[in-house]
């Protein structure tokens, strides 16, 4: 356990990535010395997991507000009375779950949102995990040649093959996104190599979900470089893997790292509301 801390205990899960914070309960009016703990410990971790928590919605976004403003996803904006929530739900049956593959969420955001915070209400006994990847690792690990390779390129994110009519991800699963006529693509170019605005630390920013290719390259072009980086990026010595029970909170820092729900255990349900934090 680090004993740096006043107001809260934390417990490292792997030594690259993750923590279990204890002695809160997320739901309180939590003084400002504790949330500046919690935001230490998710600098310094990329990802704190709480557990045995209740954490009714209006709490959920009151302790989001904590850390920023709440980001209003693009694609889960379907006409909903509360757009600041979103609820990813797997009934059995549905043959694709929403973050399945390696991914920063929603990347094609300029800037990319902060980090998210995902609330258990309803998980199988098992399966249904959700692993975690450094990204400052993924990128201090490569060669110092390919580094000075990727310092000057930019790659291009869309939401194209996560949302809009186009995509075909509605018709297998029950967590639905915009597929409407009206939807357009988002579009930004990120530096593959960025900079975490906190930290000062540099670290690897592509994913295989929402990068497209190299700015200035054809998708054929840019292949043979990014899908290195899509299986680097995962190393297992760069992760660690969270099992959830009801109750449980992971909170993400989505600069600076990638993650992927399991889709395994199909038969089973999983129900969980997440927030997220702009950038
Ligand atoms: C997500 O990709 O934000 C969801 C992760 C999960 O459901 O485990």
């Amino acid at each position: 356990m680090d004993s740096n801390y006043k107001h809260i205990t934390v417990t490292p899960l792997s030594s690259s990535i993750g923590a279990e914070i204890g002695g809160v309960n997320v739901a309180d009016e939590l003084s400002d010395g504790a949330i500046a703990e919690i935001r230490q410990a998710l600098l310094d971790h990329l990802v704190i997991f709480f557990r045995d928590q209740d954490l009714p919605v209006d709490r959920h976004k009151a302790f989001t507000r904590r850390f920023g403003k709440i980001f209003i996803h693009p694609n889960y904006d379907v006409g909903q009375e509360d757009n600041e929530t979103v609820y990813l739900i797997r009934r059995p049956g549905d043959t694709s779950v929403a973050g399945e593959k390696w991914h920063a969420d929603t990347s094609m955001m300029n800037p990319p949102p902060l980090g998210a915070i995902l609330y258990a209400i309803e998980v199988p006994d098992y399966g249904g995990d959700t692993v975690f990847a450094n990204q400052y690792l993924a990128y201090e690990t490569l060669s110092e040649g390919m580094k000075t390779v990727l310092e000057p390129l930019q790659a291009i994110h869309s939401d194209i093959r996560v949302a809009g009519p186009q995509s075909n991800v509605n018709a297998k699963r029950t967590s639905q996104v915009r597929d409407d006529a009206d939807w357009r693509e988002t579009v930004t170019a990120h530096p593959v190599v960025r900079t975490h605005p906190e930290t000062g630390r540099k670290h690897l920013f592509v994913n295989p979900v929402y990068t497209l290719r190299l700015d200035g390259m054809t998708e054929a072009e840019s292949a043979p470089i990014l899908d290195y980086l899509y299986e680097h990026q995962h190393r297992p010595e760069f992760t660690c893997r969270f099992s959830w029970r009801p109750g449980s909170i992971a909170f993400w820092d989505n600069r600076c790292s990638i993650h992927l729900a399991i889709h395994d255990n199909p038969d089973s349900s999983r129900h969980m509301q997440r927030t997220q934090i702009a950038g």
